[in-house]
């Protein structure tokens, strides 16, 4: 069934876990995406960028995670991603999203309070909960691009944010990134357990793709509710199709290649959840 993310965070941070939330490309995503919290009980989010949205369109990708809902008794959640303008919040909120992210982050401090303000005074009497980021997570989410400024959210500031513009969820910036990374990653955990000790809404870690698990595990240990992962996915889901094409070059039929494709995507999903600690959660 298509729920809010609203109790499966709260539930996630009373029991000390974090739901996964993945980023969704087409219809092929969404049936692996499923399959792989089928096969492991999981509660899940699937969610779509602005990027990803230019692509098809929220109707779109709405249809197809309703569909994948409609099959299934898990609870799944439709979040818009970097949601990056009160305008878009609204058609994704209009159209049926069951969770919004309205990302300010980029804005300065007072202006992103009032944005985030904006779209939770307007989601809120509708019972549709909102994820807003303070701080920078940095590289490239499909064509949102951030520099290299100093990335890591200020915990006072963190909750004064939270305070002043009710967020139901909070996307921090810890040292992760978007994208691919070049090295391996080190997320700072004081800085995670600093925000924790102020801020009470469940804590969403962005740029998750290739952070090496025992550090997401130890970011879910210090507050993190929700862990997004999208790079990776689409990694999968390309070496999928990569193979099978190299493997039977002659084949034109999508169904050939994209049954091997999702596959990859199961996988790998199946392994996030077991890694974020939702498997039977559901
Ligand atoms: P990655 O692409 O690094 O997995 O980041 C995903 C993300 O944070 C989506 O918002």
């Amino acid at each position: 069934m298509l729920v809010t993310s609203k109790e499966l965070l709260e539930d996630a941070q009373k029991r000390g876990y974090a739901v996964g939330a993945f980023n969704v490309e087409n219809m092929e995503f969404v049936m692996a995406v499923l399959a792989a919290a089928e096969e492991t009980g999981s509660p899940v989010i699937m969610q779509t960028t602005p990027g990803t949205l230019k692509y098809a369109g929220l109707d779109y990708y709405l249809a197809n995670v309703r569909a994948a809902a409609e099959r299934t008794k898990l609870p799944v959640v439709m979040h818009l991603d970097h949601g990056n303008s009160f305008e878009l919040a609204m058609q994704a909120y209009r159209t049926g999203y069951t969770s919004i992210m309205i990302d300010g982050s980029k804005l300065p401090f007072e202006e992103n309070i009032a944005l985030t303000k904006r779209v939770t005074d307007a989601c809120h009497p509708g019972g549709i909960p909102v994820e807003a980021e303070l701080g920078k997570v940095g590289g490239k989410e499909d064509d949102l691009e951030n520099g290299d400024d100093n990335p890591y959210t200020d915990p006072d500031e963190a909750k004064e944010f939270v305070a002043r513009c009710d967020p139901d969820s909070l996307a921090v910036g810890v040292g992760t990134s978007h994208g691919v990374y070049k090295g391996v990653p080190k997320v700072n955990v004081e800085v995670l357990s600093s925000i924790r000790k102020v801020v009470d809404i469940p804590l969403v870690l962005h740029g998750t793709s290739g952070v090496p698990d025992e550090q997401v595990k130890d970011c879910i240990s210090r507050g993190i509710c929700k862990v997004n992962y999208a790079t990776d996915l689409r990694i999968a889901f390309t070496r999928g199709v990569k193979a099978h094409m190299e493997a039977h070059p002659d084949d034109f039929d999508p169904k050939k290649y994209c049954a091997p494709a999702m596959e990859e995507i199961k996988k790998y999903v199946i392994q996030k959840m077991e890694v974020v600690g939702s498997v039977g959660k559901a």
